[in-house]
């Protein structure tokens, strides 16, 4: 163990180092080839090596080429920046290294915590079981589905564990077109056929047209389909749009569908002063999922799955053979009855810690802090004659495009994250919006600055004159 402590101290100064010096380094640089060769071409060593020489490679192999998110210009997708609090306990998580499947130890007991203050925050109904932990949204989101389908199957009098889907009326699932993919790789692997997840149109700010979602709703009964769930989402990836969640609530609630808002990213943003109105509804949903490693900053990976009735969710899941009995799990049963992992990892100690660093007033500080950098950057771009705010501002991302000259728009923006990212000095992605080749600025990072913005737009422009 004295190899392990001497090593461990000198692991916390790397990471230190490395978290202190991450604003000075560019944003993101390619693997160059030598250390690609390093990285994919390593042989298994014959016999083990010391910890020290780990560190050693870790420091120089490793530690410069990351992918970016640390750094306070880094505005692509969703990837946040790590908390400490969530960096500092996260090795202590592997040094207990249990699993969190259930049990009368450490790891389950926190969990049923963590989950439970991530629902008071958003204003989520939280019944005792209301939820887990999961590897990120697109976990979270299997497991809401597999709920939604089995509870329409058992309100119809038959068990798609034990029957499968042959034979029945095609279950349907209403999204829009910016919905997450998450949730059409769930709808797939559940079975439901990609057909019959339908994308309901959406209005000029990207959020689900209700209007058009009931019409659908009465289309698809009228031909004999079996609508069961209709997804909403509070913040998309693309342009953080929240869609109308109580007047989608109210449609589900009338047609007896499923509510599932995807909240990944999205949901804190509740937290923000004047924000409460937009996510209207947010509450009523059977089921939420919330990723604590988007805006709040845990470490990856960490997902949650909120649910209004955790039975639904037992109900898709359990299976509890004779050597995973447990006669004193109490009445809620262990997480694993909840979802398809069995040796569940402990990502309630870095979510756990990273909620008590910050406090509530810090979350809130930290969503009021990006989703003002986001509006700022909208202003900004709507004061400048070479740029175009594609959507309303209503989380932290700012969707938009250059357009410093006539002709190919599509294809100049479509180059542009690519020649930004290449510079090291901002870091974003693109997207279609619309119809239009887009940019969208994500911001998660609480040292972002108002003049990182100009660097942004700056870099931007200088990019788009290379192309
Ligand atoms: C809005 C939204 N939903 C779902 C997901 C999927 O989450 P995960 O990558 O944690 O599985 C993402 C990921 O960026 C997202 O932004």
């Amino acid at each position: 163990m004295d190899e392990l402590r001497l090593a461990g101290a000198k692991a916390a100064g790397i990471w230190a180092d490395h978290l202190g010096g991450v604003a000075e380094r560019p944003v993101w640089r390619p693997v160059p080839d030598g250390e690609l060769a390093w990285l994919t071409g390593q042989e298994l060593p014959e016999t083990g090596r010391a910890l020290d020489d780990l560190l050693e490679d870790t420091r120089a192999h490793l530690l410069p080429y990351p992918m970016g998110n640390g750094h306070p210009r880094f505005f692509g997708w969703v990837n946040s920046p790590p908390n400490p609090a969530g960096v500092l306990v996260e090795p202590l998580a592997a040094a207990l290294n249990p699993s969190c499947a259930g049990g009368d130890h450490a790891g389950p007991h926190l969990e049923r915590t963590v989950v439970r203050w991530l629902a008071g925050l958003v204003g989520f109904p939280h019944p005792p079981g209301g939820g887990l932990l999961t590897s990120g949204a697109s976990m979270a989101t299997v497991i809401c589905l597999a709920a939604a389908r089995q509870r329409a199957a058992l309100a119809d009098g038959w068990d798609v564990r034990e029957e499968g889907l042959s034979g029945r009326a095609p279950l349907v699932m209403y999204v829009t077109g910016e919905g997450h993919s998450c949730l059409h790789k769930a709808a797939q692997l559940l079975g439901l056929g990609a057909r019959y997840v339908r994308t309901v149109p959406v209005d000029a700010a990207y959020r689900m047209d209700v209007g058009a979602l009931r019409t659908m709703i009465g289309e698809d009964v009228a031909a004999g389909l079996r609508p069961f769930c209709v997804a909403g989402s509070a913040g998309t990836v693309n342009s953080g749009a929240v869609d109308p969640l109580d007047e989608i609530a109210d449609v589900a609630a009338a047609h007896g569908l499923w509510f599932h808002v995807d909240g990944a990213y999205g949901a804190l943003g509740v937290l923000a002063d004047g924000a409460a109105p937009h996510y209207a509804g947010m509450e009523r949903a059977d089921s939420l999922a919330l990723d604590p490693h988007k805006w709040l900053g845990v470490p990856v990976g960490c997902g949650c799955a909120l649910l209004r009735d955790p039975g639904a969710a037992r109900a898709a899941f359990s299976l509890v053979p004779s050597y995973l009995v447990d006669e004193n799990a109490g009445e809620l049963g262990w997480f694993a009855e909840y979802g398809p992992e069995q040796t569940r990892p402990f990502r309630a100690l870095k979510t756990w810690a990273t909620l008590s660093h910050l406090g509530r007033a810090g979350v809130k500080e930290l969503v009021e802090h990006t989703a003002a950098l986001a509006r700022e950057l909208g202003a900004m771009v709507e004061r400048a004659p070479d740029f175009e705010l594609l959507a309303p501002v209503t989380t932290s991302i700012t969707a938009f495009r250059h357009l410093p000259r006539a002709g190919g728009l599509d294809a100049l923006n479509r180059a542009i994250p690519g020649a930004v990212q290449s510079r090291g000095n901002a870091f974003l992605t693109g997207t279609r919006l619309g119809g239009r080749d887009a940019l969208r600025a994500c911001f998660l990072h609480p040292e972002t600055t108002r003049a990182d913005l100009e660097v942004l737009l700056d870099e931007i422009r200088v990019a788009a004159k290379s192309l």
